[in-house]
């Protein structure tokens, strides 16, 4: 554990990287000489940085100012390929890896999460540049998590026994957990570290081998984490890690004859594209795709904790979480003064540059997607919704939308029912439990949900009710490891994180022996 003064230290030279990332120029120093190990043109295959076959690449921005901060490979097929066929070679019979002690692969995701601690500066300066992010928040929030998430999957491989069954007959028969094989992990670029280690890590964990495509808006962390996987001492192949593209290079790894699973996060719409080919040659899949999570307040709430949490559940991360508290209901008794507080709320939010330490929301992650906030905040307004405050993007450089808070949305609202993935709070009045229960269970999602009540009974009637895989009652985003995380109908299927998520990347094997002599 830092001590507090060598955490300030940290932090500061972390700002003090950050701050040299002001200009174009020094943006490109941060990503390209910190670690000339590094190449940012490469994909990281077989535990080297290798160049794409094509040759091709594409840049990636810097969000907070829309320049251009790196070039990457941009991974086709064949590299697809070459990647599964590294994973293949790793997970042979008698390979190093499969004769690898368990303890042992617990050992490289442990070393794995000391070098995130070592590295926690740069990582999180480098996620905040590419992602936008505020520093604050990847420096204490997103790297942690990330080392906390390994050293929880670390501890696992020695512990996932099988079973002794009591078989009919003279038989001896155990299962044993097997390693699902060859994974194909594909990430989205809200939290491009955390995801990358929610899914190697179980993948490790459980002895498979796996191809992980970055998000092309956000790929340098992860191919950092490249060098970090060479330097732990993985066997070559265990972990491939490539930049591209979704329909070229994601499709392809999840069309691959070898591939024997797909974890996927993202969009419910590409969820569906993905499960659907993954379906035709019966893989096993993950899938963690959007929300439209009810955020449910009770009169009998305390009303700052209930106001501060609503307002962090949905602007969190620039809105741009897949739980997102994004439909707030709240009792018709406090309605209008939690609408001011919220609103007052919203207007002290800081926002800009992310590397200023007081900032608390950075830029979208991009031109598309900051229009499609600012398309839906308008669906808003001519439906009907009242604009109490923001509604507009936020000066003229980057991609930063104001924070925006909608009073009497109607539960048939586009803003109501589509994820906006952005800084925007719709607030919704609701009279009795039994209503808000059935209203908040009425869409296709069922990711997460929250209860604030003083009232504990009612929270756990209101929690039991609730249609989603996450419920917090009077908290929300807690993302603690042992917790599953997953979602109700279209939000997804499979858990991630806690032992649940090991189940998708073992099979059964069970294994029966005639024995000669009668059981006694
Ligand atoms: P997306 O679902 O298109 O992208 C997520 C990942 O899937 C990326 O790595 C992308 O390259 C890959 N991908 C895209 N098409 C693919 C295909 N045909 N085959 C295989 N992989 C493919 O998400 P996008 O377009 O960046 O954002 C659209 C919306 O999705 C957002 O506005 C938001 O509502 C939602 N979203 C949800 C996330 C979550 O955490 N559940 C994360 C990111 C976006
Ligand atoms: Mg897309």
């Amino acid at each position: 554990m830092l001590s507090k003064l060598v955490t300030r230290q940290v932090f500061n030279h972390g700002l003090r990287l950050t701050k040299r990332a002001a200009s174009t120029a020094a943006q490109q120093k941060l990503v390209g000489d910190r670690n000339p190990q590094v190449n940012y043109r490469k994909l990281f295959i077989n535990n080297e940085f290798v160049d794409a076959i094509a040759g091709n690449v594409f840049e990636v921005l810097n969000p907070a100012t829309g320049d251009v901060i790196a070039e990457v490979a941009d991974a086709s097929e064949k590299d697809v390929d070459k990647a599964v066929k590294a994973c293949k070679d790793a997970f042979r019979l008698g390979s190093e890896w499969r004769r690898m002690d368990p303890a042992a692969r617990g050992d490289l995701l442990y070393k794995l999460a000391d070098l995130f601690e070592r590295d926690r500066a740069y990582l999180a300066a480098l996620e905040t540049v590419n992602n936008g992010k505020p520093f604050k928040d990847s420096y204490n929030i997103d790297i942690p998590h990330c080392i906390a998430v390994l050293r929880y999957y670390a501890g696992w491989p020695d512990k996932m026994n099988g079973k002794v069954l009591p078989i009919s007959g003279d038989f001896f028969a155990y299962t044993r957990r097997e390693p699902v094989g060859i994974v194909g992990q594909i990430i989205p670029w809200n939290f491009p570290l955390i995801l990358l280690c929610w899914k190697i890590g179980p993948s490790v964990a459980t002895g498979c081998t796996t191809v992980v495509k970055l998000d092309e808006h956000t790929p340098l962390t992860g191919l950092y984490v490249g060098k970090l996987i060479q330097e732990a001492g993985f066997p070559p192949g265990v972990i491939n890690i490539l930049s591209g593209d979704g329909p070229h290079c994601g499709a392809s790894i999840v069309k691959h004859p070898d591939v024997n699973k797909i974890a996927f996060t993202g969009s419910t719409q590409v969820g569906k594209i993905i499960g659907g080919e993954a379906a035709k040659m019966v893989k096993r899949t993950t899938l963690e795709l959007g929300g439209k999570s009810p955020n449910i307040v009770f009169a009998d709430c305390n009303l700052d904790t209930a106001v501060e949490m609503s307002h962090f559940a949905l602007f969190f991360n620039q809105g741009q979480c897949c739980c997102a508290g994004s439909r707030t209901y709240v009792e018709e008794k406090i309605y209008d003064e939690f609408v001011q507080r919220s609103v007052e709320r919203a207007k002290r939010r800081k926002v800009g540059d992310p590397f200023d330490e007081n900032t608390e929301q950075g830029p979208q992650i991009s031109h598309e997607q900051m229009d499609k906030i600012l398309d839906l905040i308008e669906s808003g307004r001519r439906a009907g919704a009242k604009l109490l405050v923001g509604g507009q993007r936020e000066g003229d450089k980057g991609f930063f939308v104001q924070p925006t808070v909608f009073s009497d949305v109607r539960d048939n609202h586009r803003i109501a029912r589509e994820e906006i993935f952005g800084p925007v709070m719709q607030i919704l009045k609701f009279k009795t439990i039994d209503e808000v229960i059935e209203r908040a269970n009425d869409t296709e999602y069922g990711l997460a949900a929250s209860v604030f009540t003083n009232d504990l009974d009612k929270g756990i009637v209101v929690s039991n009710g609730l249609r989603a895989g996450s419920v917090w009652v009077n908290t929300y985003d807690n993302f603690d490891p042992v917790a599953p995380f997953g979602g109700f109908k279209q939000s997804g299927l499979g858990r991630e994180k806690s032992e649940y998520s090991l189940d998708s990347y073992t099979e059964a094997k069970c294994v029966t022996m005639k024995i000669s002599q009668r059981n006694s």
